[in-house]
């Protein structure tokens, strides 16, 4: 199977290493289209496979295109590979804010497209991609694409595309909210007396320990914080100020703001 990549920057490429580590595309059959001299350079020491800077003829050969360019350069970059795109190929955008009738409207009525949304750690193949392909798109080929995606960490199909948006502040803008939050608890620890090496280590084991319990056992998250939350101990010590801050509603609620700017942004 011919897979293509429009765009060999930093999500670009770790697809492409992922498809290639997990032997899904072999190297004689993945083509990276990369503009950018430099980063083909860096690519050919990490991509043992074709790197090209325009599209031609051997574009019409492959079967899947992922579209990995930014979304603002898309428009005009989709003119050159055009004439080299037929109706029977399968299209699969990790584009942010590009609608399938969007990108369909660009590509002149194409109807194979898949939408999809990546987060940033699928560029250390522990990402999480939500992805949501129209009718046209068949049941082998979604799960063609989900095997795709699944090459940089999990990936899971939506069969309504608002839920694109809602994956875009959940998933996708969440690794932001975890990082604000890591922010905040190391600016504690290191009042607190720890290095920022030290802080950094016991911040990041009780996320992953945390997760780890929480994906392993069969408790809720409110079920787990009353586990460790004792009567006039430190966790409701903590806990009250959270609450009387309104933390947990403020998290809600900047979700909800950034689904609700993810819908505005996004070209329909
Ligand atoms: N990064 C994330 O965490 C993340 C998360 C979700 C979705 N996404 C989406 O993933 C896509 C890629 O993001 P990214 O962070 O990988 O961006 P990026 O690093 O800028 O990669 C895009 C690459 O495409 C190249 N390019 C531009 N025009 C081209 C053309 N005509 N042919 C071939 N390549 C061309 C760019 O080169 P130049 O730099 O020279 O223009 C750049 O190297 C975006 O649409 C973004 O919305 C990213």
């Amino acid at each position: 199977m011919k897979v293509a990549v429009i765009g060999g920057g930093n999500m670009g490429s770790a697809f492409a290493a992922g498809f290639l580590r997990e032997n899904i595309v072999s190297p004689a059959d993945l083509i990276v289209y990369e503009v950018n001299e430099d980063r083909r350079a860096n690519l050919k020491t990490l991509l043992n496979c074709e790197l090209r800077s325009a599209p031609g003829k051997e574009l019409s050969d492959t079967v899947i295109i992922i579209l990995a360019v930014k979304p603002q350069v898309f428009p005009d970059v989709i003119g050159d590979y055009m004439p080299f795109i037929n109706a029977d190929q399968l299209i699969v955008s990790i584009m942010a804010g590009c609608s399938v009738s969007y990108i369909s409207e660009k590509l002149n009525g194409h109807t194979k497209i898949v939408r999809c949304m990546p987060n940033l750690a699928a560029q250390i193949s522990e990402g999480v991609t939500v992805f949501f392909a129209p009718d046209a798109v068949s049941t082998d080929e979604k799960k063609l694409v989900k095997k795709l995606l699944d090459a940089a960490g999990e990936s899971y199909a939506v069969n309504n595309e608002d839920l694109i948006d809602a994956a875009t502040a959940v998933s996708s803008s969440g690794s932001g909210f975890v990082f604000y939050l890591f922010e905040h608890w190391m600016k504690a620890a290191c009042e607190l007396g720890f290095s920022e090496e030290m802080a950094q280590r016991l911040i990041a084991k009780t996320f992953s320990g945390a997760v780890k319990f929480w994906q392993e056992g069969d408790y809720t998250a409110e079920a787990l914080r009353k586990m460790v939350t004792s009567k006039g101990g430190t966790t409701e010590a903590g806990l009250k100020v959270f609450n009387q801050r309104g933390l947990g509603e403020s998290l809600v609620e900047g979700i909800k703001a950034a689904y609700k700017r993810a819908g505005e942004l996004s070209q329909k």
